[in-house]
């Protein structure tokens, strides 16, 4: 089969392409990709010269391209990652949000249509569904009720991908994912950037009281799951992923310092994040039940295993954090007390 999947070089896409290409060895991937600030083609050095993956560099909002992709590589199936995913950064421009993610989206749907597809695999997020209170959790027919432009702009594009498949009968299938963490994630996040500034010594800025809740995934998980939606998921459906792994932010910043070895005095209180969630978590019975997914990781082990891989490939992360992220990191923390 002939994949497009969009946004490959990115945390999620690149965990995602190195998955397909070990479990589906019949399949070749032709990952499209604008190497934004956040897609990085070292991510993937690894695979150079693999036959069965082509990087293309291009924008998800350029029908021309899209088009000739899907005429040239004869595209059978659609796996739609490419996004601006980072809700500090869409407080501070939210332009950009709508553009990849909303037009970006209509872009890809229509080639899809237009040249026909096997499926069309949607990832969405759990926080299309807004926050939670103390209890409950977030099924997929909880109301859609988003609060930054990120997650308004990924459920405008999530509505989108199901009014083609009601319209227009695409096959599309959409998934809602928790908090991802795991190798090759940018250290804007809150994972990344705690075991980035633990091991530099620097201060690790807690938005508000730090009681905010999300609700973790090993990426490796969420991208089996993806392969099970697009394979086994049912057109027109919304399948939630999530490892039932809620943990408070602030529990999940002292973990990062026990296990870089690190005091706790690095903890800084700073202003809270605007309009900031409380709390996420996913009902994830759905995807067991229907598509036979199970998350395998532990946090924990897990969360060390990743804190071990961020010191054994600093060189990456140190890399990437030089020029514009230096730019962002003051606008976003210089005047947080
Ligand atoms: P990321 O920011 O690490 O990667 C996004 C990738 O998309 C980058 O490689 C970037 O270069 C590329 N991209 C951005 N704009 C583009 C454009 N206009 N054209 C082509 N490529 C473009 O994001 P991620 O964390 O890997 O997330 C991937 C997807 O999964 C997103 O759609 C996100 O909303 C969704 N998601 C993420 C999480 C999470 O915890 N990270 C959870 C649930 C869902
Ligand atoms: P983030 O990784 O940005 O994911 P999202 O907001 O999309 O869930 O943030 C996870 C949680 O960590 C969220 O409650 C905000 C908080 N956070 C901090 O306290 N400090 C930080 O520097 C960052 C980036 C996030």
């Amino acid at each position: 089969m002939n994949v497009l999947l969009t946004g490959g070089c990115g945390f999620i896409g690149s965990n995602l392409v190195r998955l397909l290409l070990a479990e589906r060895p019949e399949w070749r991937i032709v990952n499209l990709d604008k190497l934004t600030y956040a897609g990085n083609a070292e991510n993937l050095a690894d695979l150079a010269g693999n036959p069965r993956h082509r990087f293309v560099r291009g924008d998800i909002c350029n029908g021309e391209l899209i088009a000739d992709l899907f005429r040239t590589e004869k595209i059978e199936a659609v796996m739609h990652l490419a996004a601006e995913s980072h809700v500090d950064r869409s407080i501070l421009s939210p332009s950009v949000f709508i553009e990849t993610n909303v037009r970006g989206t209509q872009v890809l749907l229509e080639a899809a249509r237009e040249f026909g597809v096997q499926r069309f695999l949607h990832v969405s997020t759990d926080e299309v569904y807004g926050s939670l209170g103390p209890t409950g959790l977030f099924t997929e027919l909880t109301p859609l009720d988003p609060s930054s432009p990120y997650s308004a702009s990924k459920a405008s594009s999530d509505l989108l991908a199901l009014a083609y498949a009601h319209t227009f009968k695409l096959p599309v299938v959409v998934t809602r994912c928790s908090n991802n963490y795991g190798p090759w994630q940018f250290p804007e996040k809150l994972i990344p950037l705690m075991i980035a500034n633990a091991v530099r010594d620097l201060p690790l800025p807690v938005y508000g009281d730090g009681l905010n809740v999300r609700d973790w995934i090993h990426v490796e998980d969420h991208a089996r799951g993806l392969l099970a939606a697009l394979e086994r998921g049912v057109p027109g459906q919304v399948y939630n992923f999530g490892a039932a792994s809620e943990r408070h932010n602030i529990d999940i910043v002292k973990l990062v310092l026990t296990l870089t070895g690190k005091p706790e005095s690095l903890i800084k209180y700073v202003t809270d994040r605007l309009g900031h969630d409380r709390r996420y978590a996913i009902d994830a019975a759905k995807a067991t039940r229907e598509l036979g997914w199970a998350p395998r990781h532990q946090f924990e082990r897990a969360l060390a295993e990743t804190v071990r891989w961020y010191q054994a490939n600093r060189a990456w992360w140190e890399r990437i954090i030089s020029g514009e992220y230096l730019k962002y990191y003051a606008q976003q923390y210089g005047t947080k007390s």
